[in-house]
This record gives C-alpha cells, structure tokens and sequence, in this order.
C-alpha cells in the first residue's frame, strides 16, 4: 500500500509481460504513464472509446459513466483512461509502447 487509505495494486500489459504499479486512486492509463508506457488513448475522458481495451483479469470502477455497452463491459472491456484499478488488473494491449518509442 502507498499509504493507509489507498491500496495499491499491479497491472499487467500483455502479450509484452509489463508490470507496473497501479494506485487505486489513478487511472490505469495516468498509472502506465507514470510507469513509462504509452497506451493507445485520444479524448481522455471516456467517450472517443480509442482506449477502449480488453481486461483478461481484475476488476475496474468508474467515477463517471464510461462510454461502454453492458454487453461490452460484460465481455472485459474497459476504457483505461478513466478506469480506475479496483484488484490487480491482466490487459491485453498489443499496441502499448514505452513512453519514450517514437510514434
Ligand atoms: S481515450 Fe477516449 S475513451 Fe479513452
């Protein structure tokens, strides 16, 4: 835990095997940035849905209502720029790069 209040818990970006710390008060996508890895993202703020990623494992929450179906939240998806890790979390983001790769 990072403090008393705020568990930590880890994300794991597949099929690369990054792992890196998530605070379950930061999106995963601001957590990946401060790990040094670049997911696909473009509004930011859960409607342009050009994040939108599948969720092998874990459990997210959203503070606002994300821009996802039932169905596609049932299926794993989930929009890392606004979600919010609730476990440790399994994605798989092909297109995830570090930080500092030329785009
Ligand atoms: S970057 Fe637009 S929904 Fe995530």
């Amino acid at each position: 835990m990072s403090d008393s209040q705020v568990p930590d818990h880890t994300v794991r970006i597949e099929p690369q095997g990054w792992v890196f710390d998530a605070p379950a008060n930061s999106t995963v996508f601001m957590a990946a940035r401060q790990a040094g890895i670049r997911l696909p993202t473009s509004c930011r703020n859960g409607t342009c849905r050009a994040c939108m990623s599948q969720m092998l494992a874990g459990e997210v929450r959203y503070v606002d209502r994300p821009g996802l179906t039932r169905e596609e939240r049932d299926e794993g998806w989930i929009l890392p720029c606004v979600a919010r890790p609730m476990s440790s979390l399994t994605l798989h983001v092909p297109e995830a790069t570090p930080w500092d790769a030329p785009r």
